[in-house]
């Protein structure tokens, strides 16, 4: 068996799929990551070796990723690289389109020109995508199937739906093994802190503003990573090539619910470890008061959908996926890992992600 390829694989879910499935898969892994705003090397401390190698590239040089693909004799890749905050898609759609479609169709060319040459070898490429390419639903409408119609509302979501499309063509054309899964809302250790779990708990111990957008009745599916991590596994194991799966988290809450479950969540801790307010002590529960003090209504997001929910069932009987994680256990999970990991989120949040939040904060 060849190397696999994790594109993104410094980012957050890519992390959190070395950390959990490289291990049990017996062949070297190829991390090739740009490292933006997203990526951090950091987060795979510990983990390289042999087995797990890090290259840093983008994943739009063609010559690149083919000359990584000959040297490591990659027959697998597993595609996260992306841009991925739907907030910066409205701010700066450019970045989004290059890196989710054009770099997207510059691995499927590497892939081809590897795999399909002669006779050809076997191989997969699996896709990572997104719900998001779906639309939005109605309080009341059905989860997504994957037979729903592509609606993609914001630049993120059109991208990713571009690079599905990519994706599908060279299977149908080229007749490249692929397989696509468009997942709901991940969460878990090593999120970047601009995405609304992570920021809401920095915030909160820091004794910032939490922004609700709009009137805070979003709904979202959330999903743990690793149930996510597990579910792309079992596409590589078992998955059928051209197919699509959708992967949930049967986990569908308004933000504002998960706004209180955070806040909450901290308070009890702050209650039953003194430490924490010595730590912290700009956060409300250090002194005692309540972290709902500080959400903050703030202008909707332009284009916002009102409600993702996946139907997992293709991928529950075809791959036998199921989440294991609830809300209780993912989210305690997550809260625990942040407070215990101050040092990679403080690493992180540099000073480019602070004046990016100021900047659109204060324009909204
Ligand atoms: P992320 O933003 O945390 O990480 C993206 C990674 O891609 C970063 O390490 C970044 O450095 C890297 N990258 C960006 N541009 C690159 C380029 N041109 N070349 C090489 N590397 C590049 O994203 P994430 O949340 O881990 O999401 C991973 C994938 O999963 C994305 O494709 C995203 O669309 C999809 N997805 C994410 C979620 C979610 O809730 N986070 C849900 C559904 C689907
Ligand atoms: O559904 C899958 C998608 O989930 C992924 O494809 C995206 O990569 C990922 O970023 C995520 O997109 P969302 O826009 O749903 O995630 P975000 O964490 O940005 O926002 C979640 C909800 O919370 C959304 O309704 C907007 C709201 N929100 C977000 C932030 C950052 C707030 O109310 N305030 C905030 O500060």
């Amino acid at each position: 068996m060849g190397s696999i390829l994790v594109t993104g694989g410094a980012g957050f879910i890519g992390v959190n799929f070395a950390r959990r499935s490289v291990p049990s898969m017996r062949r070297r892994v190829v991390v090739l990551d740009a490292l933006t705003y997203a990526g951090n090397g950091s987060s795979l401390d510990g983990l390289l070796s042999d087995q797990l190698v890090f290259m840093k590239g983008d994943i739009r040089d063609t010559d690149l990723v083919g000359r990584a693909m000959a040297e490591h004799e990659v027959d697998c890749i597993v595609h996260f690289a992306a841009e991925s905050h739907v907030d910066r898609s409205i701010t700066g759609p450019d970045e989004f389109l290059s890196t989710n479609i054009d770099g997207t169709h510059s691995l499927l060319k590497a892939a081809k020109s590897a795999w399909l040459a002669g006779d050809g070898v076997p191989h997969r490429f699996h896709h990572v995508s997104t719900d998001e390419v779906y639309g939005t639903l109605s309080a009341t409408a059905a989860p997504f199937t994957e037979e729903h119609q592509y609606q993609p509302n914001s630049p993120y979501s059109a991208s990713k739906a571009a690079s599905d499309h990519l994706v599908r063509a060279y299977h149908h054309t080229f007749g490249l093994d692929v397989t696509t899964s468009n997942c709901s809302n991940n969460y878990g250790p090593f999120q970047f802190p601009e995405k609304l779990i992570p920021l809401m708990i920095v915030n909160i111990l820091h004794g910032k503003p939490l922004p609700i957008y709009g009137d805070g009745m979003q709904i979202r599916d959330w999903l743990y990573v690793e149930d996510h991590c597990r579910a792309i596994e079992l596409c590589l194991e078992k998955g059928v090539s051209g197919e699509v799966y959708n992967i949930g988290g049967n986990n569908e809450r308004p933000n504002m619910e998960i706004v209180e479950k955070l806040c909450t969540m901290i308070e009890e801790r702050f209650a039953a470890d003194a430490t924490l307010a010595d730590r912290f002590p700009d956060c409300p529960a250090a002194h005692g008061k309540s972290n709902m003090s500080l959400v903050t209504y703030v202008a909707d997001r332009p284009g916002h959908d009102r409600r993702y929910a996946i139907d997992y069932r293709k991928a529950s009987s075809e791959l036998g996926y199921e989440p294991s994680e609830t809300f209780e256990t993912g989210f305690s999970r997550t809260i625990d890992w942040y407070l215990a990991k101050e040092e990679w989120w403080r690493s992180v949040m540099d000073g480019s992600y602070r004046d990016w939040l100021e900047k659109n904060y204060s324009t909204r």
